[in-house]
């Protein structure tokens, strides 16, 4: 799994949406695209605010797509897209956002519009996970 290419379908989902970005201040756009384990996808991008702080990741956008929708929310696979030439590596705070819901198997594929590509796992990505 970790040799695989990236789902083309995930990729396709998040660079639909990568420019709706909406990344004035950074200039950094992101995009995300999940599919659950009933292979449905939902995709976010990023949404930034004057009050820096306030600024959503496109993980936390994605994964509001998916639960408004109401349908089975494990998360299976992850694609992060992002409109420069290095792949980005989830923020700590989006690793704890994703693993809420992630299966314990569930791969995070990142991607830049350039080509590159880097694979790896929640598992990997965050290890000894907080959990109620
Ligand atoms: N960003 C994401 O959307 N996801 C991440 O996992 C890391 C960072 C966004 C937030 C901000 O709009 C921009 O990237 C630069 O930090």
């Amino acid at each position: 799994m970790l040799d695989s290419a990236y789902p083309i379908d995930l990729y396709e989902a998040a660079l639909a949406v990568l420019h709706h970005s909406y990344s004035p201040y950074s200039e950094y756009k992101v995009a995300c695209a999940l599919r659950t384990e009933a292979g449905d996808i939902f995709a976010g991008c990023n949404v930034e605010n004057a009050a820096y702080g306030l600024t959503q990741c496109a993980e936390a956008s994605a994964i509001g797509a998916m639960v408004t929708q109401k349908t089975a929310v494990a998360i299976a696979d992850v694609l992060i897209l992002v409109a420069a030439d290095e792949p980005a590596s989830p923020c700590g705070a989006c690793r704890q956002r994703l693993m809420e819901f992630a299966l314990p198997e569930a791969t995070v594929h990142m991607c830049s519009v350039s080509g590159a590509y880097r694979v790896s796992t929640m598992q990997a990505l965050l290890p000894l996970a907080f959990d109620l």
